[in-house]
Parts: structure tokens; sequence; C-alpha cells
């Protein structure tokens, strides 16, 4: 429920400001307080806008493996994340939310079987360790998915705290273990 007491903090926030806008004027259109609040409230939206935005992760060239296939995939997963961050910000309602996290599960289970199959097709010799990454990272991911299923519109702010831990793994993989498996299939003629 804290999402809930959050709004309900804001919105009361708000009321208490409005009223000292109000009471503040009735003292003189000069009184410095009033017109203060009334700044405060004017850039709210715009720190909000602001904070949203340092969730998104821009996509840039250091998270490319130089596999097409690989670093397709990759993008795709950081959109369907961006969609999360949308989705649990601007109270896009319950069923997007629902359809956007089951399209990012289903997106990277798809992923890494595309990501296996390069690897088993080239010979990769860290096939199984990787594997066991994977694995680990669906569970973890299914294990969220039904903390969705209990709380409807990221009630307890589960959208987010799923979209962070998405976000931290998969920049993670992608710089440290992906590059390595991009360098491999690069030295084995893959593009
Ligand atoms: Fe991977």
């Amino acid at each position: 429920m804290k999402k809930s007491y959050s709004t309900f903090g804001l919105f009361s926030l708000i009321i208490v400001a409005l009223i000292t806008i109000f009471l503040g004027f009735l003292f003189g259109m000069d009184n410095p307080l009033p017109w203060i609040v009334l700044a405060v409230l004017a850039i709210i939206p715009y720190m909000h806008e602001r904070k949203i935005r340092r969730e998104y992760i821009d996509w840039s060239d250091k998270y490319m493996v130089g596999i097409e296939l690989i670093d397709h995939d990759h993008q795709k997963l950081v959109g369907l994340l961006n969609q999360v961050v949308s989705a649990a910000n601007f109270n896009m309602g319950d069923s997007y939310v629902r359809s956007v996290i089951s399209e990012v599960v289903d997106y990277t289970k798809y992923h890494f079987d595309r990501e296996e199959g390069l690897m088993r097709d080239n010979g990769y010799p860290g096939l199984e360790e990787h594997q066991v990454q994977h694995r680990s990272m669906i569970e973890q991911v299914e294990k969220f998915s039904k903390r969705i299923e209990e709380r409807p519109n990221c009630e307890d702010d589960v959208c987010m705290e799923i979209y962070r831990f998405l976000k931290s793994w998969l920049i993670n993989h992608i710089t440290h273990t992906d590059k390595e498996v991009g360098k491999y299939l690069l030295s084995k003629g893959q593009h």
C-alpha cells in the first residue's frame, strides 16, 4: 500500500499548499510566503519528470557486444524495461502494467534461447556457466511476476523494484558476461 500512502501524502501536501497560498494572499499580494509556495508547487511536476527520466536506460554503444542478433535483443529488452518505468510512474492501468511485465518475461526467455543457441552452434566453452546465470535470472523474474499478480497497479512500488533489479542485472550481464560471448563469436566469424 506504500504507493497509495505516497499519493495520499502528495495530495495532502498540495491541499495544504493551496490553503497556505489562499491565506497568504489574504494578508496582501506583497506577502512573499504564498509566492514562494506557488513557485514550489510549479516546479513539482518538473522535478517529478526529471526523477523519472533519470530512471530510464539510455541505450548506447557501450552496451553493444558486436553481434547483431544479441545487440538487437538487448536493445529491445532495454526498450521494454523503459516501458516498465513509464507504466509504474504514470498510472497507466493494471492491465497495461501486467502486459508490459509479461512481455519483458517472455522476451527475456526468447532472447536467452537465441543467445544460447548461438553459443551452442559456435562451441562456446563457457556455455553451461552462462546458462546457469540465465536460469537464475528467469527464476527471479518469475518470482517477481507472481508478486505483480498479488499487487495490482504497481502497489508497494513492486514494478520499480522489478525494474531496478532487471536494469542492474541486464547492464551487468551485458557489460561483463555477454561482452565475452561477443568477442568469442566475432573470433568465429559471426557478426
Ligand atoms: Fe547472456
